[in-house]
């Protein structure tokens, strides 16, 4: 075990982690130069093209040092918000953590996000300055804001490397070696040599099933040996085990310390979780789980239907295939008057809704129609019974309704100093609660707010990007209850809008939204049905009512078609009888009643 170090890349988004990885993987000669494409470890399509890090990539690299040879274990973890406890595992797989910052943007609101999940876990942090290569870098302030965040580097010095040109990287290596410590069994059971593994992502292979990456803390596995989860509770054989090079390779057996792969041979990627504990079936009796385990939690919802009704059993087939390889995605089917059949979607986050929907559009060919993204409302009825609401249309009359409770996250935006009053002035115009302001630097502000999460969920990244000219980042965590570590709902003042058209309700457009700007909402949509839905043969009521009661209207005038037109001269009673034939005609489309609702008129008011 004295020669392996487990070590991860943590950086804010582009900051360049998959470029330094890339190097690693050269300069160890783990992945010849000329087989190298860029990125190696981003090996979703969609990942090389968004140049964002979706899944994560172990792999293990061999170094000599001294004429002593090393493992080295890299984990290439996802940088953004959504993915926080697939990042957290990660971090609680390892020893050590390159915390990586582009000298040309400096500390953003992630690298601070991942530094202190990595100081909560304990990790030896490496920090180094990325991108000296450009000339707009700003090495200095860099260097002064990593300073203030780590104050013992002012003495111990912070690396400045180029991952693209390679300028610097080998010290690191050389540093990870020096300064992580080796890995430790550091868990002793009665029982001697149990097994115990932490499982920090898995993939799916049509013969090996599900394989969970792990890594080993306590004893040895391997292939043929009988093994269980511990929070899923499901057994299963090791029916081969390995590591990474990167690609998936077998070995006889992992031990203590090491990182690589268990294949369960599983067939339903929700029984290996991340965070789960594996164990040696025979130790059940006195076995512990590993700490830090929680169950996958979405927290955004959305509907996915078709655009071609035709699909649905594509669109069905296409989200059990994306399940196998992304766990946290949970979904059921739905259906809507409107829209036919689809399915009620569970996300991590607004990124995981977007990879999602743009891995259905690209790899599955299909064209979907969503909703615009809610959030699990908590609602205790007066008879005593709760209930959990992902879709308006669920949220029962408010007669019987006792209270509503909303998730609530801590957000912490890092920006200019010079934006603090824009920023600000946004914050107030949401249900927010200021909690505190920080300065990184002289420069760089730190705020900090309370808000319920489906205040930030639709639009409001984008808006604080145009306030800032693009300089504020954002992070943001389910605000969890001390006590308990559950995610934290606030009782709120909402109420459900709904929309009806010709008196009919209208579904998908209905709304859970605070009471306090109900009528500003219920009127937007109104004004913009009106623009959107074609003119019928009869006026068309659009209203926006709240528990029965109607808070905004809007009409949409009658097609008149001039009955008329072919009358010369002064026929008054001719033409009047006409007139009174198509007002006949009117009110018996009225009577016979629908209007038919054209899908494109759905997916204008989803835009956002
Ligand atoms: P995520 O995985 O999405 O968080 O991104 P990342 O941190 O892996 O960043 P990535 O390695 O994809 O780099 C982002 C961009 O910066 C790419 O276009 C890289 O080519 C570029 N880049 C990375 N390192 C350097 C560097 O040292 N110099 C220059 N000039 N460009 C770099």
């Amino acid at each position: 075990m004295d020669n392996i170090r487990n070590f991860v890349i943590i950086a804010h988004i582009d900051h360049g982690k998959s470029t330094l990885a890339d190097r690693f993987l050269e300069l160890t000669g783990t992945v010849e130069k000329r087989k190298m494409q860029e990125q190696f470890l981003d090996q979703m399509e969609l990942e090389r093209e968004r140049g964002i890090t979706i899944k994560l990539q172990p792999v293990r690299m061999s170094y000599s040092l001294h004429t002593t040879h090393y493992t080295l274990n890299l984990i290439d973890t996802p940088g953004h918000v959504d993915f926080t406890y697939e990042v957290s595992r990660s971090l609680a797989a390892v020893e050590g953590a390159i915390l990586l910052v582009d000298a040309t943007k400096g500390v953003q609101a992630q690298t601070l996000a991942n530094l202190h999940l990595a100081q909560k876990q304990g990790l030896v942090i490496i920090p180094v300055i990325n991108k000296i290569d450009l000339a707009n870098s700003k090495i200095k302030e860099a260097e002064e804001e990593i300073q203030n965040l780590l104050p013992e580097t002012i003495d111990s010095g912070i690396f400045k490397i180029s991952a693209k040109t390679g300028e610097g990287v080998e010290e690191i290596l050389k540093t990870v070696i020096e300064k992580v410590p080796p890995p430790t069994t550091n868990y002793k059971l009665q029982t001697t040599n149990c097994f115990r593994a932490l499982i920090f992502d898995s993939s799916f292979d049509a013969y090996k099933g599900v394989i969970a990456y792990v890594r080993i803390f306590d004893g040895e596995i391997g292939a043929g040996d009988k093994i269980k989860l511990f929070a899923s509770k499901e057994s299963a054989d090791a029916i081969e085990v390995g590591y990474f090079s990167p690609k998936l390779k077998k070995c006889d057996k992992l031990s203590a310390g090491d990182i690589g792969y268990i294949a369960t041979g599983l067939k339903d990627p929700g029984k290996v979780r991340v965070g789960d504990t594996v164990f040696d079936l025979k130790d059940q009796e006195n076995i512990k789980p590993l700490s830090g385990y929680r169950e996958p939690e979405p927290v955004v919802f959305a509907s996915f239907y078709p655009e071609n009704g035709e699909e649905y059993d594509l669109l069905k087939d296409a989200l059990g295939k994306l399940k196998l390889t992304d766990a946290s995605l949970i979904y059921e089917p739905e259906s809507s008057p409107g829209l036919g059949r689809g399915f009620r979607v569970g996300f991590l986050g607004m990124l995981h809704v977007e990879i999602i929907s743009e891995r259905l559009r690209r790899e599955f060919s299909l064209n979907l129609i969503i909703s615009t993204p809610s959030v699990e409302y908590h609602v205790t009825l007066k008879n005593g019974k709760n209930l959990n609401v992902r879709s308006a249309i669920s949220l029962p009359d408010p007669t019987f309704i006792e209270k509503i409770e909303e998730p609530i996250v801590d957000l912490e935006i890092l920006s200019p100093s010079e934006y603090m009053g824009q920023i600000m002035k946004l914050m107030s115009e949401l249900r927010s609660q200021y909690e505190s302001t920080d300065y990184l630097t002289k420069e760089i502000t730190i705020l900090k707010y309370q808000v319920p999460l489906s205040e930030i969920i639709t639009d409001f990244y984008d808006k604080l990007k145009s306030v800032t000219s693009g300089y504020a980042s954002m992070n943001y965590e389910p605000a969890r209850s001390a006590s308990s570590g559950q995610v934290g709902y606030q009782k709120s003042d909402l109420v459900r809008l709904d929309i009806l058209v010709a008196e009919e309700l209208i579904g998908p457009f209905s709304k859970i939204v605070p009471r306090a700007s109900a009528y500003y909402e219920g009127k937007k949509i109104v004004e913009k049905l009106k623009k959107v839905i074609p003119k019928q043969w009869f006026a068309v009521a659009l209203q926006a009512v709240i528990g029965g009661k109607i808070i905004a209207r809007e009409t949409i005038s009658a097609l008149r078609k001039d009955v008329t037109g072919y009358l010369y001269g002064g026929d008054v009673t001719r033409k009047k009888k006409l007139l009174e034939k198509q007002k006949k005609g009117k009110k018996k489309m009225k009577e016979l009643g629908k209007v038919n609702i054209p899908q494109k008129v759905f997916l204008e008011m989803l835009k956002r």
